[in-house]
């Protein structure tokens, strides 16, 4: 059977649809290489947010094409995920060597593509098409292929974002917000529990939003009658978990979203210990969500929450729906709630007609919000986006600038908040060796700081209380004998 080689770019969800293809291809016989050049099939799972992804993804596909031409080897290339959908044929055009081309809402369709390709039956493939449900298809798990995901796993509760950020290409290359339904979430979970694993991050474009919206009316699992309208207006609680398509019935019965409903669900889980989420929307931080932080135990103490500009004018003119007021209080609430807890942030330096003032105010908050970490990006105009043609675009010189400045002012925040860790006793779970120094073991605390220690293969997928000895850049390193004697 033919090896594969999976190289993905971007964010976690793009990370576990590598996984769940991963999953699909060695279930039906396919080995995974160790590097792009001992494969068969060579696939780049495509991130499309920025310029930069996608070139950099562009131009890994033509060494890997070119160097397979050079030495005379038969390799079949594709790009899949999210440059895959938003370029299509495009990118055959452009690389006429690349035999597959596989959209956002087509992973599960990889194997049969494949032997379609390598059995020299098509020549070509593009698929790029919708597909009804296919936001349940992401469900396989190759526990064993990482020591990552045998304690820790990621799990796809929905796709598509409907939020229209005017500098955001995800709806386009996601589509549509579609969620799975919470049974069927909750039995994946379980099942990864059963299996092992300790730690279950929960994953959407935009988690917060799960459950509403009414699209998913052909819910296989819902009973009949009761999906969509149905649910809603019948309004037992079984419908009310069997579809998320009920969200305005749910929040007027119980006070609680869809989402918070699911995190209770999933709390349930015997053997699980620790449920995490990414990336929500601070809109999506209401009060049933903040309570879920101070309730449900499980639910570990660190919130992603992307700020993207911290004035009020540009806010607006990202259609962000929130004032730099109402995040410094969510966070306010957060911390009320869970004290200790992990905030970290995006942000995006040079947006359209950011002036020297509004990026002070970007400033002034990561001053006051005082983020563990912050990703910060310098804005890349994407096609087909509002802000691609709004005026005053910022020169590219100031992006950088603005880049450098806020980056040393969130690398001296967060070097002081993690060195207040030293001294400290603090819990990981311990993942496995670091990818870096094979001799240390890795793991992470509940407000999701790595720590690294002198550990061994007895340590994987334990709960360890570690005491915090010193610091690196955003590590933590531990001693557990200190406290484990
Ligand atoms: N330019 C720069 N950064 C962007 N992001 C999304 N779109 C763009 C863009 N056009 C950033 C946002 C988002 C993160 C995943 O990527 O900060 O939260």
């Amino acid at each position: 059977m033919p090896s594969v080689f999976i190289k993905t770019y971007g964010c976690q969800m793009n990370e576990r649809d590598s996984e769940a293809v991963a999953a699909q291809l060695v279930a039906k016989g396919y080995s995974l290489a160790k590097s792009e050049a001992a494969a068969d099939v060579v696939l780049l799972n495509t991130c499309s947010v920025r310029d930069f992804a996608e070139q950099k993804a562009i131009n890994k596909m033509q060494n890997i094409v070119g160097t397979a031409r050079s030495e005379k080897r038969d390799q079949i290339t594709g790009f899949m995920g999210c440059m895959a959908q938003s370029r299509g044929q495009g990118l055959i055009d452009l690389l006429p060597d690349v035999d597959l081309v596989l959209g956002t809402q087509k992973f599960h369709r990889a194997a049969e593509y494949l032997d379609e390709l390598l059995t020299g039956k098509r020549a070509k493939i593009v698929d790029v098409a919708t597909e009804a449900r296919s936001e349940a298809t992401i469900r396989e798990h190759l526990l064993n292929g990482s020591a990552k995901t045998s304690v820790s796993a990621f799990v796809s509760i929905m796709q598509g974002c409907n939020q229209h950020c005017t500098f955001c290409i995800v709806p386009a290359t996601r589509g549509e917000e579609r969620g799975r339904t919470i049974p069927d979430i909750v039995a994946e979970a379980r099942e990864l529990a059963a299996r092992g694993v300790r730690e279950i991050t929960l994953l959407g474009q935009i988690v917060t939003s799960y459950g509403r919206r009414s699209t998913n009316n052909l819910n296989p699992l819902a009973p009949q009658g009761t999906n969509g309208e149905g649910a809603r207006g019948r309004g037992r609680l079984e419908d009310v978990l069997l579809t998320p398509a009920f969200s305005a019935f749910g929040e007027e019965r119980e006070k609680k979203s869809a989402f918070v409903q699911l995190l209770e669900a999933v709390h349930g889980i015997e053997g699980l210990e620790r449920i995490r989420f990414t990336s929500p929307h601070p809109k999506g931080y209401g009060d049933d969500l903040v309570d879920a932080y101070a309730r449900l135990p499980k639910l570990c103490e660190c919130a992603h929450l992307p700020l993207q500009s911290g004035s009020d004018r540009i806010l607006k003119l990202m259609h962000r729906g929130y004032t730099r007021e109402k995040f410094l209080t969510i966070i306010q609430k957060l911390r009320r709630a869970r004290p200790g807890i992990g905030i970290t942030t995006d942000i995006i330096v040079g947006f359209p007609g950011e002036t020297e003032e509004d990026f002070e105010q970007t400033l002034s908050l990561c001053r006051e919000a005082e983020f563990d970490n912050a990703y910060i990006f310098k804005y890349s105009s994407r096609r087909d986006t509002p802000a691609a043609t709004m005026p005053d675009q910022v020169p590219q010189a100031t992006r950088e600038e603005r880049n450098q400045r806020l980056l040393e002012l969130v690398n001296e925040i967060a070097g002081r908040k993690y060195d207040a860790f030293i001294g400290r006793r603090v819990q990981i779970l311990v993942e496995g060796p670091s990818r870096k120094n094979a001799a240390r073991y890795t793991g992470r605390t509940r407000c999701n700081k790595i720590v690294l220690f002198d550990g061994g293969e007895r340590h994987r997928g334990q709960l360890l209380d570690v005491k915090i000895e010193c610091t690196g850049s955003f590590t933590l390193y531990g001693d557990p004998a200190v406290v484990n004697l």
